[in-house]
């Protein structure tokens, strides 16, 4: 048995909470800070997750065998290292690995080094703006900008004029995202569709979990701004055995060489943000955590128990794991604030029906009041209702009937998640 603190309050740290409390070897279950649907799993304890000496006094207090971090941010602060030599095992990349998604220019150098395919790219800092306006010359019509840095989802743009990028690109070096853009990566468009794959490693070998494909703009029809992530499905359809052949040779296998020639310490999720162009998967990003809302679909369809991974990745025997997942679909709808991702008003009380077969309501931005009442706080994003049926279509119909039994000022859902596939 293992005392898990899982770090995180959004709806992928429930996800990570619910699934890690199935398991027979999970001793104690806590979630720093969590919400009021992880408190079901485990217990939330109200620490700053960005302090990790307040955290290895609870790790201390508690007798915790295992962090798992959810979100990037003390990933890329290094929270693996501040453990390195403490009995605690955390389950994330070392803050050099994290620059995989911290560094937007590092990843792409990573990605050219290794032959992994992906955009060509120039990266540009203040001394080399000509350079910049030649690349974006050179491009066809469409120009990808992006902050090198973490900007909260925000950093990156796609422009189709030429004279804007070169605008745009002066502003995001004069500080536009802060420190974020002081460096700028600009890419090549590459036309396709998005699909994510996911795998869990120890540095060495890996073992895949399944792939799904989130909608990040707010509006039906992938319209308006871009969000966390307003849902999600898995199995794609298109990531069939040929695709996800290629993924592995062409992407998943350079990566892990790469991974281990450069001794980058690794003991975690990488999330593999894909883009099919023409049957050929390319690279747009590498994030070093799972994502949220795609935790939600595919953990539910993870027919592996999550705490014996994680024991195989410290033990060095994750070479002799197999995952496994249900057949069915997963989808996941994420109902959030009004206003969102905007401005939008938190406290609103969240009327709640009781859990259905095959339906599991994951709480993101929730809280309970003085009262016990579940009221909306967070991120803006509230609840991600997660659903299994015998397809996707399926799977999204389900979830948005139990989403019509939720009520919340102001309360908002997109209706056609899965409507491209
Ligand atoms: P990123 O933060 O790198 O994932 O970029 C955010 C979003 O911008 C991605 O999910 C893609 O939709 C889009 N994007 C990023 N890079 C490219 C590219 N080179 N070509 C086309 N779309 C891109
Ligand atoms: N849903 C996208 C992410 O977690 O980065």
């Amino acid at each position: 048995m293992y005392n898990i603190l899982v770090i995180g309050s959004g709806g992928r740290e429930h996800c990570l909470a619910w699934k890690l409390s199935q398991s027979a070897k999970c001793g104690k279950l806590y979630i720093a800070a969590g919400n009021a649907g992880s408190s079901q799993e485990g217990e939330n304890i109200s620490i700053d997750t960005s302090d990790f000496s307040r955290i290895e006094d609870f790790v201390d207090k508690a007798g915790i065998d295992y962090i798992i971090v959810g979100p990037e941010a003390p990933l890329v602060a290094g929270i693996y290292d501040h453990f390195r030599s403490h009995s605690v095992k955390v389950l994330g990349p070392s803050a050099e690995a994290a620059k995989l998604e911290g560094s937007k220019a590092f990843a792409n150098d990573f990605m050219a080094e290794f032959n992994i395919p992906t955009a060509g790219y120039l990266t540009v800092g203040p001394d080399s703006i000509e350079q910049g306006y030649d690349f974006i010359d050179a491009q066809d019509e469409t120009i990808v900008l992006k902050a090198d840095g973490l900007a909260a989802g925000k950093g990156v743009l796609i422009l189709n004029d030429k004279e804007e990028a070169k605008r745009e690109l002066n502003e995001m070096l004069s500080g536009k995202f802060g420190d974020a853009s002081k460096t700028v990566v600009l890419e090549e468009f590459l036309d396709g569709i998005e699909f994510s794959v996911f795998v869990l490693t120890d540095g060495k070998d890996y073992v895949l979990l399944p792939e799904a494909k989130d909608y990040k703009r707010i509006g039906e029809g992938d319209t308006g701004l871009n969000t966390g992530g307003m849902g999600a499905v898995s199995p794609v359809n298109f990531a069939d055995e040929q695709m996800m052949s290629k993924v592995r040779s062409r992407i998943i296998e350079p990566t892990m060489k790469g991974i281990s020639e450069r001794g980058m310490e690794y003991k975690g999720f990488i999330f593999l943000g894909l883009i099919n162009v023409g049957g050929d998967p390319y690279v747009i990003e590498y994030n070093c955590r799972l994502g949220d809302p795609e935790t939600q679909v595919i953990l539910p369809r993870l027919d592996t128990d999550l705490v014996e991974l994680v024991e195989a990745v410290f033990s060095g025997d994750l070479a002799s794991k197999e995952t496994a997942s249900i057949p069915q679909s997963a989808a996941t709808v994420v109902l959030v604030s009004g206003g969102y991702p905007g401005s939008y008003p938190k406290g609103k009380e969240i009327s709640l029906p009781l859990a259905e077969a095959e339906s599991i309501i994951f709480h993101a931005g929730t809280q309970k009041d003085e009262s016990g009442k579940v009221i909306t706080s967070g991120g803006g994003r509230v609840l991600a209702i997660s659903s299994l049926a015998i397809d996707h279509h399926e799977a999204v119909k389900k979830s948005l009937n139990m989403a019509a039994k939720v009520h919340f000022d102001g309360m908002y859902y997109r209706k056609d998640i899965g409507f491209d596939l």
